[in-house]
């Protein structure tokens, strides 16, 4: 059992009695395709090996006792009160309150959980922490979902106590992970294909910028209002999805029927859905260059079109672009801060993580951290031996 893992049951024995369940709940990657989850897109994301660990136990009342590791808080409620409540309690709540829609039979438990994914680094700990939660509840009192089931609930536990309209790339790749692959997740249906994470003598490097600029929660739900107002013009025009649209070019007709700022929303989630259908084509050719292109371009709709990057990102990928060893950069999640994804060549990454967080910092007086992960299954068991 690794060492966080040993940390969250020695704290569940020192707050409770009974006899815990371990699970791990992983963050995750995307290599490609950010903020078209929510617009019918595609999007290539991977469960890792960093994320949060929940031991959990049925207590036989109607009481439920959380203890967070990471923050050193703890929370109590009754099942029969679930209401919002603030920060991570929401993630946690929010689930508990999903299962209870839906009329499953749970009761109350006692839970600490706790994990090394940076809050507000990209890699969704959001997720994680109710992924987890989901898990658990649903292993303890067998309610008998299924894993996209989870990924829907736990969807649905984000948008309602927490208020973040996301999409369903985060819970579904917590969900579904696969040690190895990455998915190709059709978001309007939810069809996927596994694809081997095969990056030819090149390692995912990430760069965590640090900084969380508080902004990310309301611009988030503001990028997909702004994104439905330009969908509806364009369903008026026959066009139902913007996936409908084959080629940027064909954007421009629209340009007049909106604002300036819905078209550079639109324009930014056309352009991304096509990159990441060509993404997917490129890794499974092996063609590492042109799969770093569509990331470097990729971050650039981010920043310029869809404004969801801020110039700590915009400088740590600068960076990545003048280094010949990194062949692809890119913000990575909801943006506003977190970190970048960088594909790097294995013999030079110590070079380039040691340049681009001596400049980071002399720019910006913020040190860097930086993550060799791997890819991992998704939210399960943990084995604590
Ligand atoms: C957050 C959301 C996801 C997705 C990304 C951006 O991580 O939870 O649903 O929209 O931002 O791609």
């Amino acid at each position: 059992m690794n060492a966080i893992a040993a940390n969250v049951v020695q704290l569940f024995n020192s707050h409770f009695m009974a006899q815990p369940a371990v699970y791990f709940s992983p963050g995750r990657i995307n290599l490609i395709g950010e903020h078209v989850d929510y617009n019918d897109g595609f999007v290539m994301p991977a469960a890792i090996n960093k994320g949060i660990y929940y031991a959990v136990a049925v207590n036989g009342t109607s009481d439920i006792h959380i203890h967070a590791a990471d923050k050193g808080e703890d929370l109590a409620e009754n099942i029969q009160d679930i209401r919002k409540g603030e920060g991570w309690a929401n993630y946690v709540l929010g689930v508990v309150q999903e299962f209870l829609l839906l009329g499953k039979k749970i009761s109350g438990f006692d839970c600490v959980f706790g994990g090394d994914i940076p809050i507000g680094s990209g890699m969704s700990s959001s997720a994680a922490v109710e992924g987890g939660m989901a898990y658990a509840l649903n292993d303890l009192f067998d309610c008998g979902l299924e894993r996209t089931e989870l990924a829907l609930l736990c969807q649905r536990a984000e948008h309602g106590f927490p208020g973040v309209n996301c999409g369903i790339m985060d819970q579904f790749a917590n969900m579904m992970g696969k040690r190895g692959e990455v998915i190709l997740l059709d978001c309007r249906d939810l069809s996927y294909r596994y694809f081997p994470l095969a990056l030819n003598g090149h390692t995912l490097v990430l760069i965590n910028s640090k900084v969380h600029h508080e902004l990310a929660a309301g611009e988030y739900n503001i990028r997909r209002r702004q994104c439905e107002e330009g969908l509806t013009i364009m369903k008026g025009h026959g066009i139902n999805s913007f996936r409908d649209l084959k080629t940027a070019d064909e954007m421009m007709a629209y340009r007049p029927l909106m604002s300036e700022l819905v078209f550079k929303r639109c324009l930014f989630v056309v352009e991304e859905i096509i990159r990441t259908q060509k993404a997917a084509r490129f890794l499974q050719e092996n063609n590492m260059a042109e799969l770093g292109e569509l990331m470097f371009a990729s971050h650039d709709g981010l920043s310029k079109w869809y404004e969801v990057s801020c110039p700590e990102l915009d400088f740590l990928v600068e960076q990545a672009r003048s280094d010949p060893a990194v062949i692809g950069s890119r913000l990575m999640g909801g943006g506003f801060g977190g970190c970048t994804i960088n594909i790097v060549r294995d013999d030079a990454i110590d070079q380039f993580v040691q340049q681009a967080s001596d400049h980071y910092q002399r720019r910006f007086g913020i040190r860097t951290e930086t993550y060799l992960v791997e890819t991992s299954g998704g939210t399960g068991p943990c084995m604590t031996n």
